[in-house]
């Protein structure tokens, strides 16, 4: 069972394992973006200059610690992982960090918290792959989403369908999604429906061929999949990038330049940074 599934059998006081892999801050969106489709929602923390992530499983259900290690090595992560029994009730610490997010007249919200009159309402599962709002890379984006005219959009990446669905709820049309992994786009088809909007989602790796045609591109990706993907752009308007440190913005500000964008807007928030790229006049 997922640890971070919002509904399940496991009595919540009961003793779980809690698996904490450790790894290097910059490293940490890759990280939870890995793991969270193969087991569930994390709780993330950063002590000395390391980001711990904490997954809880049933004793019987512990996953593999050199399966982690595994996936985590095929994109590029070193990690070190430690188990330890936790008496704790894990639903109560994931809903002590799952907190309702506002951005703009969005409010981003877990299942379990109310719905708040005069904001456009969405809500995220944060069981179901990357993407609750909460992290500096999806908080960015939002932050840019918020103020863009509505249009066609393509979500490159779409994890739990945040960007996507926060998308329509602005009213966004239509809005595609796509994403290289099969619990991304089950979970962006299943919060879409949850929250009745219509978001076009399909299993698609992006950097292989071109992309569709939208006004305005999503992508909370990494440096390297940003920089793949630039060339199959379908000469967008508007290119909202995400999932880049401050360090690496020039780099992604280079990959974009041959296809007419240029850096407007940046937020910048915990090291991260989300851009607005403009096409030129
Ligand atoms: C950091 S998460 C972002 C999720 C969500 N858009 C958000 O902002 O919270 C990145 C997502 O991109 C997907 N992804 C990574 N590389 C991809 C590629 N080349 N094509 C499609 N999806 C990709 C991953 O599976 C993951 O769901």
């Amino acid at each position: 069972m997922s640890p971070a599934s919002s509904s399940g059998s496991a009595t919540p006081s009961a003793e779980l394992v809690r698996l904490t892999v450790a790894v290097a801050v910059d490293d940490a969106a890759l990280a939870v973006a890995t793991l969270a489709p193969r087991l569930g929602g994390c709780r993330e923390r950063e002590v000395a200059g390391t980001t711990l992530l904490d997954f809880w499983s049933a004793p019987g259900s512990v996953p593999d610690s050199a399966r982690i290690s595994d996936a985590l090595a095929d994109v590029g992560v070193a990690c070190r992982i430690g188990a330890a029994d936790d008496p704790v009730d894990w639903r109560a610490a994931l809903r002590s960090f799952h907190r309702p997010v506002e951005v703009g007249p969005l409010r981003l919200r877990p299942p379990w918290e109310p719905t708040t009159p005069d904001l456009l309402d969405l809500v995220i599962d944060p069981g179901m792959a990357f993407g609750t709002g909460q992290h500096a890379t999806t908080h960015g984006c939002l932050e840019l989403l918020v103020d863009r005219p509505p249009g066609p959009v393509l979500d490159i990446g779409c994890g739990s369908g945040v960007l996507a669905i926060a998308a329509a709820r602005l009213g966004h049309a239509p809005v595609r999604a796509i994403d290289n992994d099969p619990e991304a786009v089950a979970a962006t088809a299943a919060n879409a429906a949850a929250n009745g909007v219509s978001v076009d989602v399909r299993l698609e790796v992006a950097g292989a061929e071109p992309l569709p045609a939208a006004a305005l591109v999503l992508a909370n990706l990494t440096l390297t999949d940003l920089v793949a993907v630039a060339p199959f752009l379908h000469a967008p308007g508007a290119v909202i990038a995400s999932g880049v440190r401050d360090h690496e913005v020039a780099v992604l500000a280079d990959a974009l330049a041959p296809r007419g964008l240029a850096a407007s807007r940046t937020v910048a928030r915990d090291g991260w940074a989300a851009v607005l790229f403009e096409a030129g006049p």
